[in-house]
């Protein structure tokens, strides 16, 4: 492990050293991001107000699904999603209700970056507010930001993990936290839960970011990309990294095993990779109003697929948007190049100390980077 990542920060420091070097040689990219704006100081953080959450009736547990055929050999975590797929509402733990300035205002923000987070993962989440993830004004709009959490299992931990969470959104103003398991095949009910609570407490937002807390997400680039997109979050916008023709699989071992008492389906609708989707308002308006209609499915971002797909709506590509196995045209690149990272909006699979070095890195006023770096398509 430690002589894997000492090999990676050397890598790094060398990717550095030459790639800089190099690329001083080659001329400027007139069309990068204006550098200068890119660290603008955080806005002020509105209070939080922890009130208690709203009484919702506890969902029970639907017990009849042990009649179907097969269940009693599903793994546990399938058997759980089956009992408890119809429960679509839990309580707040942790409200942001100012994170727009309140609905009226909620048309200022023009990036809303929505964060799955695991209650545990508070390191991830440092690093992004300091780095991606700051909440600033950019090329003249507004980045606000927020992570999406549930509790952990094990009771112990979660009066620990609830503490630490309540800590955060004091000092951060940044979290959301709802009563249910975090669990992975409840990622569909926290992309449920958010869309709800956006509708409540900030339907004016123009774009919204939905994605982890491992991935890198160039927002400066994301910003422009954004500006450029025409009507301002009132049409339609879903892009990612596509995925077309594949179903579930049905291998047990497998992650993402969906078994035909899930779904019969042998075809998904096409998605985006959850790892990290750029949404206008509008379709994230709209996804709320489908998922009102649509059972949840265990997998976050085929769900989302399925209410585009049911609102006649299309999730689109964007070659910027790397969240399954980055492929770049040598092993120079692929090590740390900030130049490669510079061009994109998105990457996936960083760890926190990579964040920090790589959102310096493009941010080094002295970076020259040269044409496009060229990219494959890497499915
Ligand atoms: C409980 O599960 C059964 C069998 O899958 C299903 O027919 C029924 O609609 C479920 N009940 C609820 C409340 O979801
Ligand atoms: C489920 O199976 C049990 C035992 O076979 C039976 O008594 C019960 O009526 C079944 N429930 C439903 C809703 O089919
Ligand atoms: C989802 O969360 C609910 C509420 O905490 C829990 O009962 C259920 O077991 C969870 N489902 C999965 C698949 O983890």
């Amino acid at each position: 492990m430690s002589r894997h990542w000492r090999h990676k920060v050397e890598v790094a420091v060398l990717s550095f050293v030459g790639i800089t070097g190099f690329l001083f040689l080659l001329q400027n990219d007139k069309k990068g991001p204006v550098l200068k704006e890119a660290m603008e100081t955080p806005v002020t953080i509105p209070p939080i107000i922890t009130g208690r959450p709203k009484p919702i009736a506890e969902c029970q547990r639907n017990v009849t699904v042990a009649n179907i055929s097969g269940f009693a050999g599903l793994p546990d975590h399938i058997k759980d999603f089956l009992r408890y797929k119809h429960c679509k509402e839990f309580p707040l733990l942790l409200d942001m209700p100012d994170k727009c300035g309140g609905p009226d205002n909620s048309y200022d923000t023009f990036l809303l970056l929505a964060i799955k987070s695991s209650p545990g993962n508070y390191e991830r989440r440092e690093i992004i507010r300091k780095t991606w993830g700051q909440e600033r004004t950019y090329a003249g709009v507004n980045i606000r930001r927020l992570f999406l959490s549930g509790q952990v299992a094990n009771a112990r931990d979660a009066k620990k993990t609830n503490q630490l969470l309540k800590i955060e959104a004091e000092e951060n103003g940044d979290i959301l936290q709802w009563d249910f398991l975090d669990s992975f095949f409840n990622l569909t009910l926290k992309q449920v839960l958010f869309h709800s609570w956006m509708e409540a407490r900030c339907p004016g937002v123009r774009f919204v970011f939905n994605g982890d807390d491992d991935v890198f997400a160039n927002t400066d680039n994301i910003i422009h990309y954004l500006l450029d997109v025409p009507g301002a979050g009132d049409e339609h916008l879903f892009v990612g990294q596509l995925i077309t023709n594949v179903g579930p699989i049905r291998e047990k071992w497998s992650k993402y095993y969906v078994p035909e008492q899930v779904t019969a389906s042998k075809s998904y609708p096409p998605y985006c990779a959850g790892g990290g989707i750029l949404m206008s308002g509008y379709t994230s308006r709209t996804i709320y109003k489908e998922s009102l209609g649509i059972e949840l499915f265990p997998i976050d971002d085929v769900y989302l697929g399925m209410c585009l797909e049911k609102a006649g709506l299309k999730p689109s590509s964007h070659m910027g948007i790397r969240t399954v196995g980055v492929r770049v045209p040598s092993s120079r690149l692929e090590s740390f190049d900030p130049c490669y990272y510079k061009e994109l909006l998105l990457v996936h699979r960083f760890v926190p100390y990579e964040m920090l070095v790589m959102w310096r890195a493009i941010h080094r006023p002295n970076l020259i980077c040269g044409k496009r770096m060229e990219v494959y398509q890497s499915l």
